[in-house]
C-alpha cells in the first residue's frame, strides 16, 4: 500500500457521513483519493470508463496527457526509440532498468531462443478457415499456450513468472507471422536466430522455403520502432484487462489471449486496420472534405480513425516519431506518389488546421502513422493490430508480473443499479 500524504480529502454525503479520505502522491502526475474505504460505509463511487480512477499503483510507465509525455520507467519515449531497440525496452520495462551490455546480450539470446513454437501448435493453423481474421487466430493459439508449456504456470512462482514472460516475448512474432502465413496459403517459416527481433519477424512474414530473402535494413529498423513505440501505455483497456484477468490467478498465456481481445476493438488497437480501411473507403482526394464534414456531424457516428486520444489531449509523442519513421519509409521505398498515402497526408493537414480537430484536441495518434508505415512495407491491414499486439506484449506482462510481485485482491467493481426492484415471478399465462 502507499504512504499517505499530510494531505486529507474529506467527503460529506448528506443525511450521511463525512468521511476523511487519505490522499496519496506519485512521484509524478496528479494526487490520488483513496476511496477504497467508502465500501465500509455503504457507498460506491460512479465513474464510467475509469476516467478518474486509478486501479493500481504502478512504477513501470508514466503519461502526461497534457504535456504530451511518455516516460517508461522513467525515460522519455523519444530518447528510448532514437537510442535503443525494443528488446532493450523490454528488458526496462519487465526489470526495471537498462541492461549492462552483458546482460543485454544475455536477455536477446535468450529471447531467440525461445522463439520457436512447439511444432504440435502448427496443427492449431489448420483448424481456422483460411479467411479468418489472424486477431481471432492470435486470440486462440495465444490462450492455447497454456496447454503446451505447463512449466511456466505457476504465477505465484517468480522464475515461471521470468520463463512466461521470454516466451511470450520470443514466440508472438512467430505466432502473429504464422498467422499471415496460413491466410496467404505460404508454409510457416522458422525463425532464425542470427538475426533480430524486427528482422526476424520480416523473414517470417515475407521469406519462403524456395529463396533467401534479404531484409531491407531501413524497414527492419521502422518495424523495430513500431514494436517499441507500441510496447507500454499505462493502464489502458487491454493492459486493465489482463491486470483484471491475472488478479483471479489465472495463467499468463490466458491473460495475455484476454489483452489481445481487448486490444481488437477499433477504438483501441484495431484503429490501425480502421485507419486504411477508411483511406481506403475514401478513395479519392476530392472526397476528404465530405468525410471531414461526415466526422464533425453529431447525428453521424462516423470519426477520423488515427484521430483523438483518451489521455494526449494535446499531441501523441510517439506519433511524432512515427511521423518520422513514415517518412523515412515512404522515401526509401520510393511511395511518395502513392494514392493512399496522398490522402492520409491531406487529411492530416486538414485535421490540424480545422477548427474542430483543433478545439476538440484531436491530433493524429500512433496508429495513424503506424498504419501508413504498414502499408508501405506490404503488410496487409488485418495484420495491423497483430502487430500492435506483438509489440505491446512486453507491457501486458510487466503489469502483470508487478501486479503478482505485491499483494493485490481481485478486481471486482461494483455498479449502480437501475433494474427492476424485487418483484414476483409471473406465471407464463398471466404474462
Ligand atoms: N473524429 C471525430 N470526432 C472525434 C474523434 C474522431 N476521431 N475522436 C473524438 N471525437 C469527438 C467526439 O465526438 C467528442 O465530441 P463531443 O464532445 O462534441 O461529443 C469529443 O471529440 C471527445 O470524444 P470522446 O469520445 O469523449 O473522447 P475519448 O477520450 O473517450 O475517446 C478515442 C478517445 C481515441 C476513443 C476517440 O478519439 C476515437 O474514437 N478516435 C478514433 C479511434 C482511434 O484512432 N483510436 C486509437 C487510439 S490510439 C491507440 C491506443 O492507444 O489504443
Amino acid at each position: 500500500m502507499p504512504e499517505p500524504s499530510n494531505i486529507k480529502a474529506t467527503i460529506t454525503i448528506e443525511n450521511g457521513p463525512t468521511l476523511e479520505l487519505p490522499v496519496y502522491q506519485g512521484t509524478l502526475g496528479p494526487d490520488v483519493v483513496d476511496i477504497s474505504n467508502l465500501t465500509a460505509n455503504g457507498r460506491f463511487t460512479f465513474d464510467p470508463g475509469f476516467v478518474s480512477t486509478a486501479s493500481c499503483e504502478s512504477q513501470i510507465t508514466f503519461i502526461d496527457g497534457g504535456k504530451g509525455v511518455l516516460l517508461h520507467r522513467g525515460y522519455p519515449i523519444e530518447q528510448l526509440a532514437k537510442h535503443s531497440s525494443h528488446l532493450e525496452a523490454c528488458y526496462l520495462l519487465i526489470y526495471g532498468e537498462l541492461p549492462t551490455a552483458a546482460e543485454k546480450e544475455e536477455f536477446e539470446a535468450t529471447i531467440a531462443r525461445h522463439t520457436m513454437v512447439h511444432e504440435q501448435l502448427r496443427t492449431f493453423y489448420s483448424g481456422f478457415r483460411r479467411d479468418a481474421h489472424p486477431m481471432a487466430i492470435l486470440c486462440g493459439v495465444v490462450g492455447a499456450l497454456s496447454a503446451f508449456y505447463h512449466d511456466s504456470l505457476d504465477v505465484s512462482d517468480e522464475k515461471h513468472r521470468e520463463i512466461a514472460a521470454f516466451r511470450l516475448i520470443a514466440k508472438m512474432p512467430t505466432l502473429a507471422a504464422m498467422s499471415y502465413k496460413f491466410s496467404i496459403g505460404q508454409p510457416f517459416m522458422y525463425p532464425r536466430n542470427d538475426l533480430s527481433y524486427a528482422e526476424n519477424f520480416l523473414h517470417m512474414m515475407f521469406g519462403n522455403p524456395c529463396e533467401d530473402y534479404k531484409v531491407n535494413p531501413v524497414l527492419a529498423s521502422a518495424m523495430d520502432k513500431i514494436f517499441l513505440l507500441h510496447a507500454d501505455h499505462e493502464q489502458n483497456a487491454s493492459t486493465s484487462a489482463v491486470r483484471l484477468t491475472g488478479s483471479s490467478g489465472a495463467n499468463p498465456f490466458a491473460c495475455i489471449a484476454a489483452g489481445i481481445a481487448a486490444l481488437w476493438g477499433p477504438s483501441h488497437g484495431g484503429a490501425n486496420e480502421a485507419v486504411l480501411e477508411m483511406l481506403e473507403e475514401i478513395g479519392d482526394e476530392s472526397r476528404i472534405d465530405e468525410f471531414v464534414a461526415r466526422a464533425k456531424d453529431k447525428e453521424d457516428p462516423f470519426r477520423l480513425m488515427g484521430f483523438g486520444h483518451r489521455v494526449y489531449k494535446n499531441f501523441d509523442p510517439r506519433a511524432k516519431v512515427m511521423k518520422e519513421t513514415a517518412d523515412e519509409v515512404l522515401k526509401e521505398l520510393g511511395l511518395d506518389d502513392d494514392p493512399l498515402l496522398k490522402i492520409a497526408k491531406r487529411l492530416e493537414k486538414i485535421a490540424l488546421e480545422d477548427n474542430y480537430f483543433v478545439e476538440k484536441k484531436l491530433y493524429p495518434n500512433v496508429d495513424f502513422y503506424s498504419g501508413i508505415i504498414l502499408k508501405a512495407i506490404g503488410i496487409p491491414t488485418s495484420m495491423f493490430t497483430v502487430i500492435f499486439a506483438v509489440g505491446r506484449t512486453v507491457g501486458w506482462i510487466a503489469h502483470w508480473h508487478e501486479m503478482h510481485s505485491a499483494p493485490f485482491k481481485i478486481g471486482r467493481p461494483r455498479q449502480l443499479y437501475n433494474g427492476h426492484k424485487q418483484r414476483d415471478y409471473v406465471p407464463t399465462d398471466k404474462r
